[in-house]
């Protein structure tokens, strides 16, 4: 770790691209789209994409041809081409950690080959994949008993950041293909509140535990599986239960196996899937056990799909460089602080959650791959909420606030649960407020209204808000992934771009390491002679005072 292996690069703002799109958004900075479409009545038809059955319409953001012929020209420069064969390929691009990044190969076909260090990693692959499917066959159809011999009715995984926001994520989206039968909840938070309320309506005798960690280190996990692994010995009164009611999804099997966990029931993956890109792996086990193995393998089919299209489409094209780029556009031209995900899709209520640590744990990143300060923006701020449920909430700073915020509506065109009217209206207000950022309503039509003069302001669109639209056919497993799969190669294009790292997460670690330094300081009987700053020593203190009710 000691030679720096980064090679120097150009800076970004240097690149004639870059030099060339800010003159150019000099140029059309006071374009409204309202005239953009006016001037050009298929505007809407032609600035599309589509791929694997996901349509994209990215007409309503703030662009002209020249917009993105330059922002194309700006990927080229920064040589995302190779960047995208190298990862593809194996190669070391994780750099800072050494490390190849696949979770492409996660989802790749069997007979692929796909090489990291000479080996061929794709029947790797496979094998786990075989050995979760049999794993969750014989739960799902009560093979696998209990300790006391009754089958598993509850799944609870326990983990935390890319070892559970992905599968709670993949479940929620996946609840309709479920087996209702099964109960699947997760526990990430290190707050014991999480462990007590998931557990407490659940007969451990029918409880089966995975314990979902890459680095089988975190603490959340580690003390949620100990408090896990405490409730069912308790309540089972034999510390053989464990052996029935446990199983372990890692990288690192010593760790299972020093907590108890035989590593017969433990399923692996590589160093080489990030955690945030890991819920095609085994860290998917819970998806797999509430869709069955032919539904993960219909999503990882999916993610395959747009895969393929991100690897061979031309930029022009390209579903996930588009959105890229449009995001590199959104952020460092019309600076643009957030991006709101709106999914018009109850279940994909936790998709925002899940983008959050995709997009902001890649991409929040402050020095290039070569080590430089940045001097330009990275990652946005992810967040959402599904609509319609957002509109009656945070949407009216959308519509008239004085921040920019670009929105990915996410719609389907067929609903799971087709109820009266219910889809139709719900599409409709999808369709009804990208028109409504894009177009808005100027003064002359408020005041023709017949609104009086010193109301109409406070009526007013300004409009000219810019957003993408996503439109699928029916939510499924393989719709899903190609979804992910769309948001993770935006990512990795942003970071390219950006000419970051996506995939380590250095900035996690101070935090982790005063927690450690504070922990003993909470507990300790004496007073501890306390080192940090005034501010942090004052909190800790009023804790202790409270915490032992001596106030
Ligand atoms: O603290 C951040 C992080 O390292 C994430 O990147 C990761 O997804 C999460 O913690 C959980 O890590 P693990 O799967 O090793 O428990």
């Amino acid at each position: 770790m000691n030679e720096n292996p980064l090679k120097q690069r150009q800076s970004l703002t240097d690149r004639p691209a870059w030099k060339a799109l800010s003159a150019h958004y000099t140029a059309i900075r006071n374009l409204h789209l309202r005239q953009l479409f006016a001037e050009d009545p298929h505007r809407g038809e032609r600035l599309c994409a589509e791929a694997a059955g996901i349509y994209l319409n990215y007409a309503k953001n703030r662009i002209t041809d020249e917009t993105l012929r330059l922002l194309i020209q700006l990927a080229d420069e920064c040589e995302l081409r190779q960047r995208i064969e190298a990862m593809f390929g194996g190669e070391t691009i994780n750099v800072t950690e050494k490390r190849a990044v696949l979770h492409t190969a996660l989802r790749a076909p069997q007979g692929e080959r796909i090489m990291v260090d000479g080996t061929d990693v794709v029947p790797e692959v496979h094998a786990v994949l075989n050995r979760m499917a049999a794993f969750a066959e014989r739960v799902r159809d009560g093979r696998w008993k209990g300790f006391t011999g009754l089958p598993i009715r509850n799944i609870v995984n326990i983990g935390i950041g890319g070892s559970d926001l992905g599968p709670v994520m993949a479940y929620e989206a996946l609840r309709h293909y479920s087996r209702r039968d099964l109960t699947v909840r997760f526990v990430s938070n290190i707050d014991g509140t999480d462990f007590a309320e998931t557990t407490l309506d659940l007969d451990p005798a029918e409880t089966l535990f995975i314990i979902c960690s890459k680095t089988f280190t975190t603490l959340e996990t580690l003390t949620n599986a100990h408090s896990a692994r405490a409730w069912c010995i308790a309540k089972l009164g034999d510390e053989a239960a464990v052996a029935r009611h446990f199983v372990a999804v890692s990288t690192n099997a010593e760790g299972v196996s020093r907590f108890g966990i035989d590593t017969a029931n433990m399923f692996g993956f590589w160093d080489w899937v990030g955690g945030r890109y890991s819920m095609d792996s085994a860290i998917g086990l819970s998806t797999m056990l509430a869709i069955g193995p032919e539904g993960f393998r219909e999503m990882l089919a999916g993610f395959h799909q747009m895969d393929v299209h991100f690897r061979r489409a031309p930029f022009s094209e390209n579903l996930p460089v588009l959105m890229g780029l449009l995001t590199i556009w959104n952020t460092n031209f019309l600076e643009a602080p957030t991006v709101a995900v709106l999914p018009y899709d109850q279940y994909l209520n936790r998709f925002p959650a899940y983008l959050q640590q995709l997009t902001m744990e890649s991409n929040g990143k402050g020095v290039t791959l070569d080590g430089k300060r940045i001097g330009y923006q990275t990652a946005p701020v992810y967040w959402g909420e599904p609509g319609t449920n957002g509109q009656h909430s945070f949407y009216q700073l959308i519509h008239q606030g004085t921040r920019l915020v670009p929105c990915d509506f996410i719609g389907f065109c067929q609903s799971l649960n087709p109820q009266g009217q219910h889809h139709d209206l719900l599409m409709a207000n999808l369709f009804a407020q990208s028109e409504a950022l894009a177009f808005g309503k100027p003064l002359e039509d408020v005041k023709t209204e017949g609104t009086p003069d010193w109301l109409a302001p406070h009526r007013v669109f300004e409009g000219n808000r810019p957003s993408n639209t996503l439109l699928v056919e029916r939510l499924t497993p393989e719709t899903l992934g190609m979804l992910v799969a769309l948001y993770e190669h935006s990512v990795f294009t942003q970071g390219a771009i950006w000419d970051i790292n996506p995939f380590d997460q250095w900035g996690v670690e101070l935090g982790k390491v005063l927690a450690q330094r504070t922990t003993p300081e909470l507990q300790s009987v004496e007073d501890p002679a306390l080192t940090h700053d005034s501010s942090t020593n004052a909190l800790i203190r009023r804790y202790r005072q409270l915490k032992t009710g001596r106030s």
